[in-house]
């Protein structure tokens, strides 16, 4: 079965066709990060617009790179939640319409669940599974006995690992968005500072990032007060080693205490090179996989994936009373 794939939840309009949920035929991403860059993050109302703007040409280019029609299309999946209410509507209805005109069924996805699911374009998730999701707007772990059967078992209680990523990027002025430039610049720097590891302790499987955060931040305003020099690279390394210690110390024990066959990463700090390098570490007796770079950050590809196990699991489609909902819950 061929499953159009539809993400608008944020700042990529993005269209894909996967067959039987692990080939994919195309998956066209169109980025707007050069337009929200001159802000330093995502502008919500510029989004939309943007999302309006392109969507067209990006449905008939992905149908047009499969080498179908939509007439070959068995399911349209869409990212229906959670995000930016304006972003999500201009999928939701943009699918809506393919769905209703052709007579395909539709299906609303979980973005996180897309974010998993990308996992099993790399190769089949195996259950139990711990999924460890790292992006701009989630920091979570997830167990997962089956196919769209998600048990959190924690999350964090305040910033999600990528948006502390962007502010400590914002904060050494490096371009939006931070992430990517933090990990460049650590593969050269020291953990010089030597940074706390919130919450690495508790018993529990929840995270923290705003007190680490502030702790970067103010260390970096006295020091340029102080008229110190500030060593960027010593500063990403730091506060990556902090992060990455919490995450992978976190993963480890939760895979150990659920006996999963498997631990998989994914959002788009996955793209991370020291999480990755440090999950191989540390996490040695269970197979550790990460979705190939260009599914770790928003896509559509994921979201067609997530909507062919949902859909094969549940037998369920949705009706076009489907709505966008930016604080949709996984399960
Ligand atoms: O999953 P995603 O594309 O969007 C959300 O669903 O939030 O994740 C975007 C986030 C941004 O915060 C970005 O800075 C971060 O992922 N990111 C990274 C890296 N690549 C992207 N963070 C750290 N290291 C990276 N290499
Ligand atoms: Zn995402």
């Amino acid at each position: 079965m061929y499953v159009l794939g539809v993400e608008s939840s944020c700042d990529e309009t993005s269209v894909a066709v996967v067959k039987d949920g692990r080939e994919v035929l195309s998956n066209v991403v169109l980025s707007q990060i050069d337009i929200h860059k001159e802000y330093g993050g995502v502008v919500p109302e510029i989004a939309s617009r943007e999302h309006v703007k392109g969507v067209s040409m990006v449905f008939d280019q992905a149908i047009k790179q499969a080498g179908l029609r939509y007439e070959d299309i068995g399911l349209v999946a869409v990212t229906n939640g959670p995000g930016l209410i304006g972003s999500l509507l201009i999928g939701v209805n943009a699918a809506k319409v393919v769905a209703m005109n052709y007579g395909i069924p539709l299906i609303g996805v979980h973005h996180i669940a897309g974010h998993i699911y990308a996992n099993n374009l790399e190769r089949p998730i195996e259950f139990p599974c711990l999924a460890l999701v790292v992006s701009g707007g989630h920091t979570e772990l997830d167990l997962m006995n089956g196919h769209f059967d998600f048990v959190k078992l924690g999350e964090t209680q305040d910033d999600a690992v990528g948006e502390a990523y962007d502010k400590i990027g914002r904060v050494l002025d490096l371009p939006y968005p931070g992430g990517p430039v933090v990990d460049k610049l650590s593969a050269i720097g020291k953990d010089s500072y030597h940074f706390p590891r919130p919450m690495i302790d508790s018993p529990d499987y929840n995270f923290s990032f705003s007190g680490l955060k502030s702790h970067v931040i103010n260390l970096h305003h006295n020091m340029t007060q102080r008229n110190e020099p500030i060593i960027k690279e010593d500063f990403c390394r730091s506060f990556q080693e902090a992060v990455t210690d919490v995450l992978c110390q976190k993963t480890k024990r939760a895979a150990h205490e659920y006996a999963v066959k498997q631990v998989i990463v994914a959002g788009g700090v996955a793209a991370n090179r020291g999480l990755r390098a440090k999950m191989a570490l540390t996490i040695t007796d269970i197979p550790v996989y990460f979705p190939a770079m260009k599914y770790c950050t928003d896509n559509a590809a994921m979201i067609a994936a997530a909507g062919y196990f949902k859909f094969a699991k549940t037998g369920v489609a949705d009706d076009l009373f489907l709505n966008g909902d930016s604080r949709l819950a996984l399960n």
